[in-house]
């Protein structure tokens, strides 16, 4: 892909083929993790501060991330004494640093074991889950990657992942705010080999976001087709979330202006 520019969007919410999407996912996610460095730890200790206080989970149960990158949140948890905490993401690179980052993490909280990291698409993870979850965490906007027929398959699943009382907690774009906040956003960021370009496109009218990626290395110019990204509201979500059986208890600011939490909890019994 070197230097490719001009690129059609990838996906527009309905005909691109499943595995394409994902194969792009996992090889722009690759690169990204490869390249830019973590979020500060600072965010990730916040954000398991709100998991832990708003939630009904208690360090003895088990959790699942979804798009765990670089497993950031459950290293958190560990570190915090929670022991049956599993990450799965489709990028091949962020899991392989997943493993690395959280070798040593057992000794400080959770104990031997207590993380496994799996590469695959969470999908697959979610159809084979044997003993059912307590929580599952969908961080950092990882939703918002898909149009809604696939957010509905993926609740489906997830609402069947989960205990009864279970929680999903899932950080998504502000659909207050992102629309006009990203408008025409341009940013270069300096990474270790090179610098990364961002580009955000808005379409309004179809409550979408275009990104575009550039990676450039003294040896490389690495462009990627643009990928939509897309904003619910609250009233879709909450659509989404009750024809999964998985009802949104609540809606709230998430650690910036453009970001917003959904809480979800599979009905008890
Ligand atoms: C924006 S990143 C967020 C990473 C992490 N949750 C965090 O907060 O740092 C989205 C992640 O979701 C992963 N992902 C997206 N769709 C996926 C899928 N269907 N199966 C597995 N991983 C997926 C990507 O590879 C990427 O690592």
């Amino acid at each position: 892909m070197n230097g490719t520019q001009n690129h059609e969007p990838l996906s527009d919410g309905c005909g691109i083929e499943r595995d394409h999407r994902l194969a792009a996912i996992g090889t722009l996610f690759d690169l990204w993790f490869g390249y830019v460095p973590e979020e500060p730890a600072e965010n990730t200790r916040r954000d398991i501060d709100k998991i832990v206080a708003g939630s009904h989970a208690a360090p003895s149960d088990r959790v699942l991330d979804l798009g765990c990158g670089t497993g950031r949140h459950l290293r958190e948890l560990a570190l915090r004494g929670w022991s049956r905490l599993k990450g799965v993401d489709v990028s091949a690179v962020a899991i392989q640093k997943a493993r690395q980052m959280s070798h040593g993490c057992s000794v400080c909280g959770g104990g031997e074991g207590a993380i496994t990291f799996n590469c695959e698409p969470f999908e697959d993870t979610l159809k084979k889950v044997g003993e059912p979850y307590q929580m599952i965490l969908c961080m950092d906007m990882t939703l918002s990657l898909y149009p809604c027929d696939e957010i509905r398959r993926i609740l489906a699943l997830a609402a069947h992942a989960l205990l009864p009382g279970g929680s999903l907690v899932a950080e998504v774009w502000n659909w207050k705010t992102v629309l006009t906040s990203m408008e025409g956003i341009h940013r270069v960021f300096d990474i270790p080999a090179g610098k990364l370009h961002y580009r955000v496109q808005t379409d309004r009218a179809n409550r979408r976001l275009l990104f575009s990626h550039q990676f450039m290395t003294p040896r490389n110019s690495i462009a990627f087709p643009p990928q939509w990204q897309y904003v619910y509201d609250e009233t879709i979500w909450r659509s989404l979330a009750e024809s999964a059986e998985l009802p949104l208890e609540r809606c709230e600011a998430g650690s910036s202006d453009i970001s917003t939490w959904l809480w979800m909890r599979r009905n008890s019994p």
